[in-house]
C-alpha cells in the first residue's frame, strides 16, 4: 500500500478550511471541491495513460503526448460524501464515467451496507478507476467498494483512492486486503473515536456537505 499526502499549500488550505467546526455548509462543500480538484490533479500522475504521437507546430513538426482517449477512465464516487469531491475530480477528467456507488456504515456495529450500485456487470480490466471518498476510516467501506469493482473484473492495481482524512485503521485494513492499492489523501489523522469518527477529522462528512 502506497499513502501519498502531498505538500501541496492548496491542499492544506482547503483542508483546514474543511476541519474547522465554524465552517458553515456552503463554503464546506466548496472545500470539498477543491479538494477533490488538487488530490485528483495529484493521484492521476503516472496514471492517466498517454500516447505518443506529432503535431506540425506552425513551424515544424514536434512531438506531442496526449490522453489515450481509448482506455477508460472510471470515477465512483462513494456516497453520499464521496459527492462533495466528484466534481473537482469530473472537472479535470471531463472524459471519464461515472459509476455511483451507495455504502452506509450501520452506527453501531459500523459495518458498511450497499444500498444503490450502478456499476456495470462486467468492467474492461485496463479500466483506470479513481474512487473519491473523503473518510477512510475502519476501511470497512473501502473494502466493500474494493470488492463489488474487482469481482466486475477491475484491475486492483490500477485503482487510485482519493481520500481527504485517512485513519490508521483503514490503512491496516487496505495494506492486507489490497497491497497494491495507491492512496491520496490530504491528511492521515491519528485515530478513532468510540464512535467510530476520525478524529481530530472533520466530523461527518456526508451531514457537513448535505445536511
Ligand atoms: C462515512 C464516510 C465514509 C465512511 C468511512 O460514510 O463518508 O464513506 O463512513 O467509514 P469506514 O472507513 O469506517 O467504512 P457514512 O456511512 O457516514 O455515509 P454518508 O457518506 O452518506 O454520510
Amino acid at each position: 500500500l502506497r499513502v501519498y499526502v502531498p505538500p501541496h499549500p492548496l491542499i492544506k488550505h482547503w483542508l483546514g478550511v474543511a476541519r474547522d467546526a465554524a465552517t458553515p455548509s456552503a463554503l464546506f462543500r466548496s472545500a470539498m471541491t477543491e479538494l477533490g480538484r488538487w488530490l485528483t490533479y495529484e493521484a492521476i500522475r503516472e496514471w492517466l495513460p498517454t500516447v505518443e504521437t506529432t503535431v506540425e507546430t506552425p513551424l515544424s513538426p514536434c512531438p506531442a503526448t496526449f490522453i489515450n482517449p481509448e482506455v477508460p477512465i472510471v470515477v465512483v464516487p462513494i456516497l453520499r460524501a464521496g459527492l462533495g469531491l466528484l466534481d473537482g475530480a469530473q472537472g479535470i477528467l471531463p472524459l471519464a464515467s461515472i459509476y455511483h456507488l451507495g455504502l452506509v456504515r450501520n452506527e453501531e456495529t459500523l459495518e458498511a451496507s450497499c444500498y444503490l450500485n450502478r456499476l456495470p456487470d462486467q468492467i474492461d480490466s485496463q479500466t483506470h478507476v479513481l474512487i473519491t471518498d473523503p473518510m477512510l476510516a475502519t476501511g470497512g467501506t473501502t473494502i466493500a467498494a474494493m470488492k463489488e469493482l474487482t469481482q466486475r473484473g477491475v484491475n486492483p492495481a490500477l485503482v487510485r483512492i482519493v481520500s481527504v482524512v485517512a485513519a490508521p485503521p483503514a490503512l491496516q485494513k487496505l495494506s492486507t486486503a489490497y497491497p497494491g492499492l495507491n492512496i491520496y489523501t490530504a491528511a492521515i489523522d491519528e485515530g478513532l473515536n468510540e464512535k467510530g469518527f476520525i478524529v481530530p477529522g472533520l466530523g461527518d462528512a456526508g451531514d457537513r456537505t448535505f445536511g
